[in-house]
């Protein structure tokens, strides 16, 4: 696939490319960034590995019923996906404390929440992505409870997926905007350059901290997952938990 088409959108890692009018492509680009794009560096194949591991969880998350915009991957780095209208939103979810919670506040590093925390911010690496209050968002026309009860579900069907390879979601950062329909569905990249994962149990990183903190070899641990998720593609155990619901 050439740049011959459109460009609509060129981030720091990923670019996407009107395929139709209501289709995109989104090309993962062999860069990582961290701190608002102050530190980056590019990383052969890490782009194919991130639209992988991608694929797998919006395949995993579609199959539970939680609507996202992917559709196929068939490109090395490419997913195809439903055009969306994106909301400007970046939404955090919580279930340990890490990162920023813990720069900005007097909670520890490795606190365990009883309740996810779900945190709002404006998606604009100009103005720092501020964290919103729920205020702000209505005054900015979303209904936070819309976002929260989407994001609850996500979360749960996260924690389940990556406790089958050994490792706790500390905690991660989703995407939404509205299809055609005017629904709201989940929209960008779920990968480990958005979310932190610490093996089960201790608190050594499978995620980009290791590329924001220097210590040690991003795209093995990157490796690590993608080979552990497609193992367990080929097995039951996710499917058999859908099929006792049913
Ligand atoms: P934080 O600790 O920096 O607030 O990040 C919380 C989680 O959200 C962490 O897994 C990284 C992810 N995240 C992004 O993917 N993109 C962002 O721009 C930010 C601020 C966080
Ligand atoms: N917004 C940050 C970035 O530049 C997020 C991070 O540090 O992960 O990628």
């Amino acid at each position: 696939m050439g740049d011959f088409m459109l460009i609509l959108n060129r981030g720091k890692v990923k670019t996407v490319l009107e395929y139709t009018k209501d289709q995109v492509f989104i090309r993962f680009e062999d860069d990582v960034t961290a701190f608002e794009g102050a530190k980056k560096e590019s990383m052969k194949d890490k782009g194919s590995i991130n639209c992988k591991i991608s694929t797998i969880i919006f395949k995993r998350l579609g199959e539970s019923g939680i609507k996202n915009h992917w559709i196929d991957t068939n490109g090395l780095a490419t997913m195809r996906c439903h055009k969306l209208d994106i909301v400007p939103l970046e939404v955090v979810v919580r279930n340990k404390a890490a990162g920023s919670i813990c720069r900005q506040t007097t909670i520890k590093k490795g606190t365990e929440f009883n309740e996810p925390l779900v945190e709002f911010h404006l998606k604009d690496d100009s103005k720092g992505d501020p964290l919103l209050t729920p205020d702000r968002m209505k005054l900015m026309g979303y209904d936070p409870y819309t976002f929260i009860s989407i994001t609850n579900k996500v979360n749960i069907e996260l924690i389940r997926l990556f406790n089958l390879i050994n490792l706790d979601l500390v905690d991660f950062k989703i995407e939404f905007g509205y299809d055609k329909n005017g629904e709201l569905v989940l929209a960008d990249e779920i990968s480990p350059d958005s979310m932190r994962l610490w093996k089960a149990g201790t608190q050594e990183s499978f995620d980009k901290d290791i590329f924001r903190e220097d210590k040690g070899d991003l795209l093995a641990a990157y490796r690590t997952i993608l080979k552990d998720l497609e193992r367990l593609d080929y097995l039951p155990y996710l499917d058999s938990e859908k099929n006792k619901k049913e």
